[in-house]
C-alpha cells in the first residue's frame, strides 16, 4: 500500500469513527429526552448536548444563574420541572411546601444529598467521612457525636478565643489605616482571618496568628480545600454524563498533602492537650471526652476537626463579610445597629458576650445578610427510596432511587412574592413588629441554615462568633464602601459555596 492509499484509508476510518462516536451520543442524549415527559411533569425543550444548565456545562456561568433563569421563566406556571444536566434528569423544585416535604416530611426517602456515595472514603477519610456524605446510621451517629460539641456551655466557653481575636483584628484595622496607602480592607479576607482564628484555636488549640503578619499554613489549606476547583467540577460534569462510566468511581475531595496535614494536626494537639492537663470546655475538650467514652478512632477525630473547620470557617466568614459589606454600604441600617448597642451597652464594660448575643438588630441584618448572600447557593437531595412525590392540585411525580432534586436556595430567597424589593437590603423585614425571621421560616420561604434533620448542627455557634465581631467592629470603627468595590459581584462558575469577592471597606477609627 502506498503512503497515500494508508493516508485516506486512515482519514476514511477516523472519519467513521468520529461519524459513530456522534451517533452513539445522539442516540444517548435523545434516549433520556422522555425521563420527565413519561412521569407527567413538564420538561423545557432544552438544548440536547448542554441540557438545562449551559452556563454550568460551558463553565462560564455559575449555576445558581441557570436555576434563576428557569426560575423566573417557569415558577408561576410550575411547582416543579424536571431539567437535564447534561443528560442526567434532576427535578426542580420551586414550591415551598414541595421543598418542604422533601426535606422533612419524606426526608426518610431523601436523606442523601448529592456528594453522597461519590467521595471514597479510604483514599480520602477525611471527607469521605464527612457528613454530607453518609446517610443512615452512619450519619446519625456523626451528629450525635458532633451535637453536643454546640450546647450553649460549650458555644460560650468559645468566647474568650473570640474576645481575643477581636482584639488583634482590631489592632490589625488600626495598624493598616495607619499606613500612607491604605485603600481599605477586602471584607472577604478579614472576616476570613477572623473565622479561621477562632475555629483553629477552638479545634486545635493553635493560635495561626493572622492579624500578626504571620502566614497561616492552616488558613492556606482550608482556603485551597474550598477553592472552586476546575478538576472538581470536570469530574463532577463527568458524573452527570455517564453515570454508568462512573458508578463506581469516587472523588478525593480533600487536596494532595491535606489528610497528612489534618492527621498530625489533630493528633498534635490531642498530645498537647492530654499532657498539659487543662481542662476547659472547648471543641478540644469534646474531642477529647469523645476519644475516651467511645473510642472512636484517630482518623475519625482528625475528620471531625477538619470538618467542623472547613464547614465552620467559610460558611461564617461569608456572613460576616456580607454583613460588613451591606453595612458599609447603607449608612442608616449602620448608624441603626451603633445606636443599638450604645444603647445596651452604654459603657465598655457592658460589652461582653452575653450583651452582645441580645442585640436583636444585629440578629436581622444577619439574617438579611444571609437572605442576600447566602453560602449555600443552592440545596439538592438524592432519593434513596421510591416515592410518589405529592405535587400541588392533587398532581404526584415518581422518584425513583437515585433521582436529585434541586433547590433553587437564592432564588427562592430574591422572590418578590415572598419579600418585598427583594434587591434591597432591609433587615426591618424581620423585625419583632413583623413576626421576626420565624414568620418567614414557618411559611417555608427562608432556610438559611436547611430544613429538617440535616439542618446546620453549627448555626449558633456561627451566629455568636459573627454577632462579636461584627459588633466589635461598628462599635469601633465607621464603615463606608471603598469606590474599588464591586457589591453586584458575579458569583464565580465554579463555586458551589458563595465566595464575596470584590468587596473593600474603608474603616474609619471612632474615637470616643
Ligand atoms: C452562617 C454560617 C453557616 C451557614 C449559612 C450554614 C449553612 C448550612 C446549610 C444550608 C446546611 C444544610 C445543607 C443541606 O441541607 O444539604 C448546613 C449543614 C451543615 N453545617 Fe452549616 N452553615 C453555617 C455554619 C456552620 C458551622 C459554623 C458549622 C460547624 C462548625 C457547620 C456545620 C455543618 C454541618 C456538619 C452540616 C451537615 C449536617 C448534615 O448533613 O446533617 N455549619 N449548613
Amino acid at each position: 500500500m502506498s503512503f497515500y492509499e494508508f493516508f485516506y484509508s486512515a482519514i476514511f476510518y477516523i472519519l467513521i469513527a468520529i461519524i459513530a462516536i456522534v451517533a452513539i451520543h445522539y442516540v444517548y442524549f435523545l434516549s433520556n429526552r422522555n425521563y420527565w415527559k413519561n412521569r407527567g411533569i413538564f420538561s423545557p425543550d432544552s438544548s440536547l448536548i448542554f441540557g438545562d444548565l449551559p452556563g454550568q456545562v460551558k463553565g462560564n456561568r455559575n449555576i445558581m444563574y441557570d436555576f434563576d433563569d428557569l426560575y423566573k421563566k417557569y415558577k408561576k406556571s410550575h411547582a416543579a420541572i424536571g431539567i437535564f444536566n447534561f443528560r442526567s434528569p434532576r427535578l426542580l423544585v420551586f414550591n415551598t411546601d414541595v421543598i418542604r416535604d422533601i426535606m422533612v416530611k419524606n426526608f426518610k426517602n431523601f436523606p442523601a444529598t448529592e456528594f453522597y456515595g461519590k467521595i471514597d472514603g479510604e483514599s480520602d477519610p477525611l471527607f469521605g467521612n464527612h457528613m454530607f456524605n453518609q446517610i443512615g446510621e452512619g450519619w446519625k451517629t456523626s451528629r450525635q457525636e458532633l451535637s453536643p460539641a454546640f450546647t450553649n456551655t460549650r458555644i460560650k466557653a468559645a468566647h474568650p478565643i473570640m474576645e481575643n481575636v477581636v482584639n488583634k483584628m482590631k489592632i490589625y484595622i488600626k495598624n493598616e489605616i495607619a499606613k500612607k496607602d491604605f485603600d481599605g480592607l477586602d471584607a472577604k479576607d478579614l472576616s476570613a482571618r477572623y473565622t479561621i482564628s477562632v475555629v483553629s484555636n477552638s479545634i486545635y488549640n493553635i493560635d495561626p496568628k493572622t492579624f500578626e503578619g504571620g502566614e497561616s499554613e492552616l488558613l492556606k489549606v482550608a482556603q485551597k480545600f474550598l477553592a472552586p476547583s476546575k478538576k472538581f467540577m470536570f469530574i463532577f460534569m463527568l458524573n452527570s454524563l455517564y453515570p454508568f462510566l462512573l458508578k463506581h468511581y469516587k472523588f478525593s475531595f480533600s487536596q494532595p498533602g491535606s489528610q497528612k496535614f489534618f492527621f498530625d494536626l489533630m493528633d498534635n494537639s490531642i498530645k498537647h492537650r492530654e499532657a498539659s492537663g487543662v481542662k476547659c470546655m472547648d471543641y478540644l475538650d469534646h474531642l477529647l471526652t469523645l476519644k475516651q467514652k467511645r473510642e472512636i478512632s484517630d482518623q475519625a477525630l482528625a475528620s471531625h476537626g477538619a470538618s467542623f473547620l472547613v464547614d465552620g470557617y467559610d460558611t461564617s466568614s461569608t456572613t460576616i463579610a456580607g454583613s460588613l459589606l451591606e453595612i458599609a454600604r447603607y449608612k442608616n441600617v449602620q448608624d441603626k445597629l451603633r445606636e443599638e448597642i450604645n444603647e445596651k451597652m452604654p459603657n465598655d464594660e457592658d460589652f461582653n458576650y452575653d450583651n452582645v448575643q441580645e442585640l436583636e438588630y444585629l440578629d436581622q441584618i444577619l439574617y438579611e445578610s444571609l437572605r442576600m448572600h447566602n453560602p449555600a447557593l443552592y440545596l439538592a437531595r438524592m432519593c434513596t427510596e421510591d416515592i410518589e412525590l405529592e405535587l400541588p392540585k392533587d398532581k404526584k411525580v415518581k422518584m425513583v432511587k437515585g433521582d436529585l432534586a434541586y433547590i433553587p436556595v437564592q432564588s427562592i430567597f430574591m422572590d418578590s412574592d415572598y419579600f418585598e424589593n427583594p434587591t434591597q437590603f432591609n433587615p426591618d423585614r424581620f423585625s419583632a413588629e413583623n413576626g421576626g425571621v420565624k414568620a418567614y421560616m414557618d411559611r417555608g420561604v427562608f432556610f438559611p441554615f436547611g430544613a429538617g434533620p440535616r439542618m446546620c448542627p453549627g448555626n449558633r455557634f456561627a451566629f455568636a462568633q459573627a454577632k462579636y465581631a461584627v459588633a466589635s467592629l461598628v462599635k469601633d470603627f465607621e464603615l463606608s464602601l471603598n469606590p474599588r468595590s464591586n457589591p453586584n459581584f458575579e458569583v464565580h462558575p465554579n463555586a458551589f459555596i458563595l465566595h464575596i469577592q470584590d468587596c473593600y471597606i474603608n474603616f474609619k477609627e471612632i474615637k470616643n
